[in-house]
């Protein structure tokens, strides 16, 4: 009989250790040690009779190796292709994450049949039934898409080697299995050595493979780190799920930048691509409503108008109230001390609450001042004219500073009709003659004087 052979893996980052201890050495997370039966048997995962032979790989000059120029698979959905870089390079291994019910499997459902490919979209998590019934509303006439439910890797290559799809689509990493370990599905070793076998199967057959993650509560992929190690690219769907819109964002690329970022729009019929974001994220009001602003931020590399509301009330409770949607709170805070500082607003006693629309979160510096025209708006109630919009940040000391990409935002702003942009007079700004009305400030008091006087 043979003896079980286990091994102790951290969950967090994968390293392996011969025996139990409480903190990993490698990220120094403590309890996070947890042990796995790994039992290897000889390795029989992806192996075809074709490609044995050219198993040997024989070094060649970088000259003679060819790449055309036409190589990317255009998977049909722009917002995708551009996340990308251009579409899914043949025999690379991509790594979707997501929370749960953010629609994952219905972007790559949606993507598999639409394809003029054959396509192979295996499932751990659903069955046939429920695919199809999902299918039949985003899509109902694919010919080209084939549907697996089945965890083991060694009977999906057996598929695989039946039908030779042209793409094929995992769902979801974490309910593979393998023959060759006896850990359970979802484990760390479990999920390293099904990933590697299908990196080996993808190199070697220049299929393109794409695989869906579970993340963590803190966000980060499940399974071991050295899984986005393993593969190419690593995609982010990310949203909040009250709301429609959905960012699908690169966090790495071998074949591309990771600035890109794909939007969609949750339909009854799947997701729909935005391609002109602003538009949306601006409320479309006819009246002048105090406390909103709209900033001209940069996601990634595109430039985006999203519009800013503020609640400003007095506090009926001792402790006034902080609350934000999609902004860091602490960030609000600040912005609140340098308003009362450098301005002389006393909102010290006043409930404040920030929420951007469209249930996006942004990070970028750039709506500080927004953020603040908003507060000010609230706070007197008065509105601020919707031909207005702002790109700066603002500085402790309340200091109107200068943000990136100035131009792109400007153009942005002109693009969707605004007459005014309030900007740092710092920037760098473009020589051209541009048809808006470009509004340098300085400081915090500038921009009360503008807009309230
Ligand atoms: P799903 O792709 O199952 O999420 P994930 O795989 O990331 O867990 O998406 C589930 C959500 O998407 C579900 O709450 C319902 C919604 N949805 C729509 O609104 N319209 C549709 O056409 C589909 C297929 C799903
Ligand atoms: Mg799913």
């Amino acid at each position: 009989m043979t003896k079980v052979k286990t091994t102790f893996f951290c969950q967090n980052c994968g390293t392996q250790f011969s025996k139990w201890q409480g903190q990993c050495n490698s990220c120094e997370e403590w309890n996070t040690i947890a042990e796995e039966v790994i039992q290897k048997t000889e390795k029989v995962a992806w192996k075809s009779s074709e490609t044995l032979d050219k198993r040997v790989a024989k070094p060649q000059k970088i000259v003679d190796i060819s790449t055309s120029a036409d190589a990317r698979i255009n998977t049909q959905n722009i917002e995708l292709n551009r996340v990308l870089g251009g579409g899914l390079v043949p025999g690379s291994l991509t790594l979707l994450g997501g929370e749960p019910g953010i629609g994952k499997s219905t972007l790559m459902l949606q993507v598999a049949l639409q394809m003029p490919y054959k396509t192979l979209y295996v499932s751990g998590e659903e069955s046939p039934q429920q695919i199809k019934m999902r299918a039949e509303r985003i899509y109902p006439n694919s010919s080209n898409c084939f549907i697996l439910t089945e965890t083991k890797t060694q009977n999906i290559f057996r598929q695989i080697e039946a039908i030779h799809p042209n793409i094929v689509v995992i769902d979801s990493v974490q309910t593979l299995h393998t023959d060759n370990l006896d850990s359970s599905p979802g484990s760390i070793s479990q999920i390293r050595e099904c990933a590697s076998e299908f990196i080996k199967f993808a190199k070697e057959t220049g299929t393109p493979v794409v695989l869906i993650g579970h993340i963590t509560k803190d966000g980060n992929i499940a399974g071991p780190k050295i899984l986005e190690h393993m593969v190419d690219t690593v995609l982010q769907f990310e949203g909040d799920p009250n709301h429609v819109y959905r960012i699908l964002r690169a966090q790495k690329n071998r074949f591309g930048s990771t600035n890109e970022l794909g939007i969609y729009e949750m339909q009854s019929n799947g997701l729909r691509e935005v391609d002109n974001p602003s538009e949306i994220l601006i409320s479309k009001n006819e009246e002048d409503l105090s406390g909103t602003a709209i900033s001209a931020t940069i996601e990634g590399l595109r430039p985006l108008m999203i519009e800013i509301q503020a609640l400003v009330s007095t506090a009926v409770y001792g402790t006034p109230q902080r609350s934000t949607t999609g902004f860091n709170a602490k960030r609000l805070n600040m912005l609140l001390a340098v308003l009362e500082k450098r301005a002389g607003f006393k909102l010290g006693v006043k409930d404040v609450f920030l929420n951007i629309t469209g249930g996006i979160t942004v990070d970028d510096p750039a709506i500080d001042l927004a953020v603040i025209a908003a507060v000010l708006s609230s706070n007197i109630d008065i509105a601020i004219d919707k031909s207005i919009c702002f790109a700066a940040e603002i500085g402790l000391a309340g200091e109107v500073r200068p943000v990136t990409r100035i131009d792109q935002r400007i153009k942005e702003a002109e693009k969707l009709g605004f007459t005014s942009i309030v900007v740092s007079k710092y920037c760098n700004l473009p020589k051209s003659k541009n048809p808006i009305n470009i509004i340098k400030i300085t400081k915090v008091n500038d921009v009360v004087n503008y807009l309230f006087d």
